[in-house]
């Protein structure tokens, strides 16, 4: 993509290489444990794999369902969902090319060959009431704007559809509590995860956000605490020599503290479509 529409956020660079390796894990997102207390070393990539499970059982995804995961990445919830049987039809939707290339051998022998396309996650390259169930998982704050999101999501649903999100989000207050001026904390996270326009964006404004789209909250769950394993030392940094770079700049530093501080929260959402 190029120009002045949206680009794939900057640290993906970094992981691209990680993710090319044989064996490599596909999910680029936090870990979910139920019990965070008792989180075992090696459980990251089935945490991974948990926090769709819990997104998608909050979407109500069942095997009658054409799915759009908005965002897919390296396809590993398209994977997680095909090799379960979940979906009628997948659809992975990303603006990043890159990723979308390294995704269609994989996407090509899982069951049921989930489709691949290039767009924005703002202005869906979908048609009209043509989908059941949308997912995005970690990439609403990488769009220009929750809103534009949630109105083309409200198109592309069917009458009685779904669409659920995992969402990182400040507390209103997040900037005097940490000790910083908000304009500096944007910044600073911006440095490490931009593209990142409503950093200061609130639960509050998601929730009031989709509604005006006229999707109706079904379901949340906060799972700040059931991710926060996700940042103890897995013991695999070798295999991840991106990651690992990325893992020890400031801004990823100021993200996870601020999330352990729970000033950074990880909301899951879905919300329904009147029938
Ligand atoms: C943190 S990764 C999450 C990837 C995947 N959902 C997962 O859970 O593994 C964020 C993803 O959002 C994608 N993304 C960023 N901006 C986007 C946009 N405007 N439209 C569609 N996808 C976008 C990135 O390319 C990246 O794949």
């Amino acid at each position: 993509v190029t120009g002045e529409g949206p680009r794939p956020p900057r640290y993906l660079d970094a992981l691209l290489a990680d993710f090319a390796r044989p064996g490599a894990p596909r999910h680029n997102h936090l870990g979910h444990w139920d019990d965070p207390d008792a989180a075992q070393p090696g459980s990251h990539r089935a945490a991974q794999d948990r926090m769709v499970e819990v997104v998608a059982d909050l979407a109500g995804i069942g095997a009658e369902h054409v799915v759009v995961d908005v965002g897919c990445g390296f396809a590993g919830t398209l994977a997680w969902l095909a090799r379960q049987g979940r979906a009628r039809s997948l659809v992975g939707i990303d603006v990043d090319g890159r990723q979308l290339a390294a995704d269609r051998a994989l996407c090509a022998g899982l069951p049921g060959a989930p489709a691949l396309v290039q767009g924005d996650g703002s202005q869906l390259p979908l048609g009209p009431a043509t989908v059941d169930r949308v997912l995005a998982i970690e990439v609403l704050w990488h769009l220009p704007s929750r809103a534009g999101f949630f109105r083309d999501v409200r198109r592309v649903l069917r009458p009685g559809g779904r669409v659920a999100v995992v969402d990182l989000l400040l507390v209103a207050d997040a900037a005097d509590r940490a000790g910083v001026e908000p304009a500096a904390l944007a910044a600073e996270l911006r440095e490490g995860f931009d593209p990142w326009p409503e950093v200061g964006a609130t639960l509050d404004d998601v929730l009031a956000t989709a509604d005006a789209a006229g999707l109706r909250l079904v379901g949340h769950v906060d799972a700040t605490e059931a991710t926060l394993p996700t940042y103890h030392d897995h013991g695999d940094a070798d295999e991840r020599p991106g990651a690992a770079a990325f893992s020890s700049s400031s801004s990823v530093a100021r993200f996870v503290s601020l999330q352990h501080e729970g000033l950074l929260r990880i909301h899951y959402l879905a919300f329904e479509l009147a029938a």
